[in-house]
């Protein structure tokens, strides 16, 4: 092989150095599950102030002869945005560790906390599947998921006590955040509604806010019997398991959120049709609320949402079966199951919420 010239070397050492970062990406997600199996989060938000690496090692629930390795640990959290190193007081030079908007959110116990998301994501009855998907390329199976564990998700989750409650412990916990901007930003999306149904709504976060705020709203949440079983509902909230694929209760509106992405194009035409027989005519006040993404382009501002989103196709690509779709593809999607007009109101972060009527 010819010697690489100056210019080529440094090119190639770059390139090194990218294929580097892309292999050991995962040990930033395991880094940062460690941080959380540990409480890190939690520790140095209840010490109030920064904390030095001693204290943290005195508190942590460790053999203290492992303190290098938490150094080590913090150092890659610090790298990684998820905290940073601060003066533990005006007069003093020593510094310790403090939180960062980041770290915040992996709070166990905090409403917005993604803890409980991240260890249901790195899990691994989730993890492992990514091992399987050239395989999956090969196979006629409908996810790298069922050609390791030979069924659904869904399927699996409803025959694993643990998985289930793991599952939509997350999905509330990911719910509060954006329901509580829903509430305050996009309120009118429910102004005037007598019923809604939640279809697919897991334990029911968002639906459970909405029906406080309008207490003359009649609300519905359906999901599978294993995910509603045991759940009370209230004066004008109940809960129905069910299958969407088979049966909606009727509504003025049905609210999807985080769903549509779970599902093939021809699953989300079955489901959409459904919903379409459960709600009046937009005349008649009929309309879905659908939160799911649109993808981005990838422009330079919108570069981490974008990562975002494509991380998500791809998990729901390996897991569940589903794809995040552009706006032509929602488009096409909508229009082939009965539903010709959206306006799209974009104040979700990466997903967005639109609301759909039937033509
Ligand atoms: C990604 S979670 C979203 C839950 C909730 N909408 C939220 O945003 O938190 C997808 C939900 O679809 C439910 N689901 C899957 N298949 C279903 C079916 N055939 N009928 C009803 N619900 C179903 C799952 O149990 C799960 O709660």
């Amino acid at each position: 092989m010819p010697l690489p010239d100056e210019e080529q070397s440094s090119e190639l050492l770059r390139a090194q150095s990218h294929v580097w970062n892309h292999m050991f990406n995962f040990i930033n997600s395991m880094s940062l599950k460690c941080a959380i199996q540990l409480g890190i989060p939690d520790i140095i938000l209840k010490h109030g102030k920064p904390m030095t690496l001693l204290e943290l090692v005195d508190t942590l629930p460790i053999n203290k002869a492992k303190a290098h390795g938490v150094y080590r640990l913090m150092r890659i959290l610090i790298h990684s945005g998820f905290f940073i190193e601060e003066k533990i007081s005006e007069n003093e030079e020593k510094k310790g560790y403090w939180q960062t908007p980041a770290s915040r959110l992996l709070v166990k116990d905090e409403p917005f906390s993604l803890a409980p998301y991240l260890l249901v994501v790195l899990d691994p009855i989730l993890t492992e599947p990514w091992h399987y998907v050239a395989e999956w390329f090969k196979d006629d199976q409908p996810t790298p998921f069922s050609t390791l564990h030979g069924r659904s998700f869904w399927g699996y989750a409803s025959h694993d006590p643990k998985l289930n409650h793991l599952f939509n412990n997350a999905m509330a916990n990911d719910s509060r955040l954006i329901t509580s901007v829903v509430i305050r930003d996009c309120k009118h999306v429910f102004e005037g509604l007598n019923s809604m149904v939640d279809v697919a709504g897991g334990t029911g976060t968002m639906t459970k806010a909405v029906a406080e705020m309008f207490p003359k709203l009649k609300c519905t949440v359906l999901d599978l019997p294993h995910v509603v079983a045991g759940l009370k509902g209230t004066k004008n909230l109940c809960y129905v398991g069910g299958d969407m694929f088979e049966s909606i209760p009727q509504a003025d509106a049905i609210l999807l959120k985080w769903i549509l992405h779970d599902w093939s194009d021809e699953e989300c035409i079955k489901i959409l049709k459904k919903c379409r027989e459960a709600i009046p005519s937009k005349e008649e006040g009929g309309k879905l609320i659908i939160i799911d993404m649109i993808i981005v382009n990838i422009q330079k501002e919108e570069e981490k949402i974008t990562e975002s989103q494509l991380f998500f196709d791809m998990m729901m690509m390996v897991v569940a079966g589903g794809i995040e779709r552009d706006e032509r593809e929602w488009t096409e999607l909508l229009k082939a199951s009965g539903f010709a007009h959206y306006k799209i109101i974009n104040k979700l972060g990466s997903r967005s919420l639109f609301e759909v009527y039937p033509s």
